[in-house]
């Protein structure tokens, strides 16, 4: 089996490396990615891309079609991928998470690819509701980001047939951590602000649902994407991918932050007011069509994870949401480094 992982050098991808070596023994593993995060390493004992066979740096928004060749598995992580970048950068995340994501798999379909898997977002539910979301509620995108993914997902559902399978998993918010750590994250943020500052702040006023999953989990969810059979769930299938355990409002995942790291205070933003991003998802769906890949890490070892690996690095950073972690400064700061245009193309590349 040969396999494309495409924004692999990123907070998730080293997970679906991992996954999909320790999944598939045998397989050609091929990363693809820009880069713009590759050297953003956190506690790595080597970088996480050894477990390929291949990587190749290029934009996705060019993607060489030859590499296709032979591909039994495209599996797009590459975005934009949070809500501040796709403000600031509107139309690059629809080039990116839209239309290089529906140029990708038409491009895979032709190549004779089987499967397709694209991370999507249950971001796309939107605004506040007073039940849990299913795959067939009303979409209310809020944001460029979320657009790009409804878009995507609407593009891609006629393009599915009987030789190619496409999913779409509809991920939970994600967390816990990885050698490309995020701490753009809720949770991620909280563990690493009680850690550092002892002060878990909560930018909204704590009432927003959101539902969580662990990263090694979602890789999990790729893995079954791969070798799910389209017989019993559809050429075409997008799935909310997360747990019902995991709908959380965010003041009881501070608090629990809170009770596992002494000494750490919860603060609200009395001005904050509830953000207007906030949705619990049903995720029945994926419990009934994936019962052997659930997510099996909990909120408590996922929070326990994080401090373990924030602490063997000695990280003490205060300015973290500053940092390397957060994925806007880092494209920022290459942009006015002059190494990527307003395009976010490496600028030594034609
Ligand atoms: N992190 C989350 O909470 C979450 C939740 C739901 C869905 N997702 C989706 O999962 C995927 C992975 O998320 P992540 O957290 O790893 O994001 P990330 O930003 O850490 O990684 C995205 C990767 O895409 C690459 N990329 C961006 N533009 C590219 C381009 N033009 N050509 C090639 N590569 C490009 C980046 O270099 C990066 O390595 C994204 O599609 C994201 O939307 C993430």
């Amino acid at each position: 089996m040969k396999i494309i992982i495409a924004g692999n050098l990123g907070y998730v991808g080293p997970s679906v490396a991992t996954q999909l070596r320790n999944a598939f023994p045998d397989a050609y593993l091929i990363g693809f990615d820009i880069g713009y995060f590759m050297h953003c390493l956190a506690n790595a004992p080597h970088i996480p891309e050894v477990k390929l066979d291949m990587q190749v740096f290029g934009d996705i928004r060019k993607f060489p079609e030859q590499l296709l060749q032979g591909v039994d598995a495209v599996v797009d992580l590459a975005a934009i991928s949070n809500d501040p970048m796709g403000n600031k950068y509107e139309e690059i995340t629809l080039d990116v998470n839209y239309r290089a994501a529906v140029n990708l798999a038409k491009m895979a379909k032709k190549a004779g690819v089987k499967s397709f898997v694209y991370a999507s977002s249950c971001s796309m539910y939107g605004a506040a509701s007073d039940y849990p979301k299913k795959e067939n509620d009303e979409l209310n995108p809020l944001t460029a980001y979320a657009r790009s993914k409804v878009l995507t997902e609407k593009e891609l559902a006629p393009l599915a047939d009987n030789s190619f399978k496409i999913t779409c998993l509809r991920y939970a918010t994600a967390c816990g951590f990885t050698n490309r750590l995020r701490l753009d994250l809720v949770l991620n943020d909280f563990v690493a602000g009680a850690l550092i500052n002892k002060e878990i702040s909560i930018l909204s006023d704590g009432s927003p649902w959101r539902p969580m999953i662990n990263t090694k989990d979602m890789a999990r969810a790729i893995e079954w994407a791969i070798i799910r059979k389209k017989e019993d769930s559809g050429n075409f299938l997008a799935i909310n991918t997360g747990s019902n355990e995991w709908n959380n409002q965010i003041k009881p995942l501070a608090e629990a932050v809170a009770a596992m790291i002494p000494g750490a205070k919860v603060s609200i933003n009395p001005t904050g007011g509830p953000d207007k991003r906030s949705y619990m998802v049903n995720f029945d769906m994926f419990k009934k069509m994936a019962p052997d890949h659930q997510p099996i890490n909990d909120l408590k070892s996922t929070i326990q994870e994080l401090k373990d690996n924030l602490v063997a690095m000695n990280f003490n950073d205060p300015k973290f949401r500053e940092s390397n972690y957060i994925r806007l400064k880092v494209l920022s700061k290459l942009q006015e480094d002059g190494l990527i245009n307003g395009q976010l193309e490496w600028k030594f590349k034609s």
